[in-house]
């Protein structure tokens, strides 16, 4: 078995483990000692049935995920001797998709946990589900009248649904419509932090974020409910210091000024039940443990400790009793249990595997080209690089001038490939990683071309760099013997992935197996079910992918609990603003006209017009 090259021992969870015959097994975490499953069975059954590119979500992940939060803060808050409770709530945003709702709901019902919501359609989302009687809803963003009038009603039917104010214009409608439904609030508050955080989500926090009430509006705030005669409705704060924070300490920091207006307010005078402090629980993606953008510097535990402890004494310091603890962590809920896993159509590999033979008629640079072999060595390695490179280039500028022929360039163009790789072989053989060249010759990495759109299933890999750890599912005890970069679908230079998580940090090119002519090769990319689901973009028409829910049971065994068939041609044509029927009736006039000119025979007509409603009807990613 080779070792773990991928990293999946750090950044993996205990979710995974390289199995005996090299695929990649799923483990559930609640069952430590049942047998892992076999991911690759798991592609094989969906196979069956639909064609990759597909989403896994695991549901046990989600599951061991919920009861990790609720615990550790619930652990937490009786080791610190806080003396009130937890309540998890989870933001519909990081993925709204109906049955991730479903099972979020349906796990984290024993925790009484409720919803975040920043939009009316969430909101509708929210308040079809079947939440618990204690359950919150929680309403942030900019609301119009409907949005309010609709979760003022709703309180009528016992659904807890707070209306957090983020603007005191908002106040001034919200104020308007409870007079006029003759309905009391329930009302949050969001106050903007100065606390700055680190990381890419740093616009979230500090002076200069987009929501929330700064500190003379929160005054003003205070005093137009008091004239209005709602202070009493205030049960809530809020606040989010955006996702993904690196630095426990700016947690630390951030809860304790949290805390300061909390304990302003309360002693305004309003009855303030809950601290919701948001989002920003981060998840390690690159399993480092540090505070760096891909990566965090605590545990979960070390999360939850940091927080109570810093609201206790906050709180006790203000001689105030404690509110009841909220946060509304949705990256590190959902983001392990979504996997992407896509196959390899095709390679483009730089290497030539023997040296093309010289003959009396080849250019002379050809054999200086191959004598390079005869001086490869540790301080002369650049000396190589560059002397194959002017030799190949001066012998192109020769092909362009008409002086060699495409034959003779090809052979050039073998020659070229096949002293690269032997100096390739040689900075790896003995690890120059830090040799300058090293750098230069990743750039020249072979290409594998997955069936995936990174503008769809990866937007944040594309617009923010996110790192998400990417693995092979089969062959791990195996020996990779190719150097690559990751190419899609899309027609777009965009669409490659040239960053990788692997064991000795992150890399350039991914270490992967050869691919044998009709193999099927299939690739993992981990921790995606946050944010990826619903941020992605239509770029060539490439849709949502099949997605597949399974459930990992005991020995080896699991079962799909559910299947999402993927956007249809038909589907992303609509978004885009064409009717299937109509783009087929003019593809039909356009055919029967040929038809009907004997252009064409009435069998290719038919095949034709059968093709076109087949792909109508297909999935946007290839099929074999
Ligand atoms: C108000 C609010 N709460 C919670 C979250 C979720 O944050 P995270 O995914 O870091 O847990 C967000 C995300 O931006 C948010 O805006």
């Amino acid at each position: 078995m080779t070792n773990d090259i991928y990293g999946i021992e750090k950044w993996g969870k205990g979710f995974f483990k390289i199995l005996e015959n090299g695929n990649l097994g799923l483990l559930n975490p609640q069952k430590k000692q049942s047998k892992p499953i076999d991911l690759t069975k798991i592609v094989k059954k969906l196979n069956q049935k639909l064609s990759p590119p597909y989403i896994i979500r695991v549901a046990d992940y989600l599951e061991f995920m919920i009861k990790e939060i609720n615990e550790n803060f619930n652990k937490s808050i009786k080791a610190i001797g806080y003396k009130n409770k937890f309540k998890s709530i989870y933001p519909i945003k990081v993925n709204q998709q109906s049955q991730v709702i479903k099972n979020v709901v349906k796990y984290s019902k024993k925790f009484n946990s409720g919803l975040e919501v920043g939009s009316k359609a969430e909101l509708l989302i929210a308040l079809s589900q079947n939440l618990t009687k204690n359950a919150l809803i929680i309403c942030n963003g900019t609301k119009d009248e409907e949005f309010i009038k609709l979760s003022l009603l709703s309180n009528k039917i016992d659904i807890k649904t707070i209306l957090v104010i983020e603007s005191l214009k908002e106040l001034d409608l919200i104020i308007k419509i409870s007079n006029l439904l003759k309905i009391k609030p329930l009302l949050g508050i969001r106050i903007k932090l100065t606390n700055l955080i680190s990381g890419k989500w740093s616009q979230s926090s500090g002076d200069r974020s987009a929501f929330g009430l700064p500190v003379d509006k929160i005054t003003e705030a205070l005093y137009k409910l008091k004239k209005n005669q709602l202070l009493d409705c205030l049960i809530l704060q809020h606040s989010h210091l955006g996702s993904q924070v690196p630095d426990i300490i700016e947690i630390r920091k951030y809860t304790q000024e949290a805390c300061r207006f909390f304990v302003e307010i309360y002693n305004f005078g309003a009855p303030l039940k809950y601290i919701d402090l948001g989002g920003g629980l981060g998840v390690d993606y690159t399993g480092e443990n540090k505070s760096k953008f891909h990566s965090i510097n605590y545990s979960m535990e070390e999360y939850c400790i940091n927080i109570v402890e810093t609201l206790k004494l906050e709180f006790d310091k203000a001689k105030i009793n404690h509110p009841i603890v909220i946060t509304e962590s949705g990256r590190a809920t959902v983001a392990p249990s979504s996997i992407l896993i896509f196959n390899i159509l095709d390679t483009t590999i730089f290497d030539v595997k023997s040296c093309p033979i010289l003959n009396k008629k080849d250019h002379i640079y050809l054999s200086y080209m191959i004598q390079i072999l005869n001086y490869i060595s540790e301080n002369r390695i650049q000396e190589c690089f560059n002397d194959l490179n002017y030799y190949r280039d001066e012998l192109r500028v020769l092909f362009r001038n008409g002086q060699i022929s495409l034959s003779e360039i090809s052979k050039i163009e073998k020659t070229y490939l096949f002293v690269l790789n032997r100096i390739k072989a040689f900075v790896e053989e003995k690890k120059l990683n830090s040799n300058p060249i090293s750098n230069k010759l990743n750039n020249l990495a072979d290409i594998y071309h997955g069936n995936f759109s990174l503008f769809q299933s990866l937007p944040d890999m594309w617009a923010i760099d996110q790192l998400h750890p990417i693995a092979p599912i089969q062959k791990l005890n195996r020996k990779p013997s190719k150097r690559v970069i990751l190419n899609d679908i899309t027609c777009d230079s965009d669409g490659m992935i040239a960053k990788f998580v692997l064991n000795d940090g992150i890399k350039d090119t991914l270490p992967l197996h050869e691919i044998k002519k009709n193999e099927e090769y299939y690739l993992g990319v981990f921790f995606i079910g946050a944010y990826q689901e619903t941020l992605g973009d239509l770029h060539n028409l490439f849709g949502d992918t099949n997605i597949s829910t399974v459930k990992l049971e005991d020995n080896g065994k699991f079962k799909i609990v559910h299947e999402q068939i993927g956007d249809k041609i038909s589907q992303v044509l609509s978004y885009v603003e064409y009717s299937s029927s109509e783009v087929l009736k003019i593809f039909s006039e356009k055919t029967n006209r040929f038809y009907k000119k004997n252009l064409i025979s009435n069998s290719e007509k038919n095949q034709l017009l059968k093709n076109f409603k087949a792909s109508i009807d297909g999935y946007t990613y290839f099929e074999n």
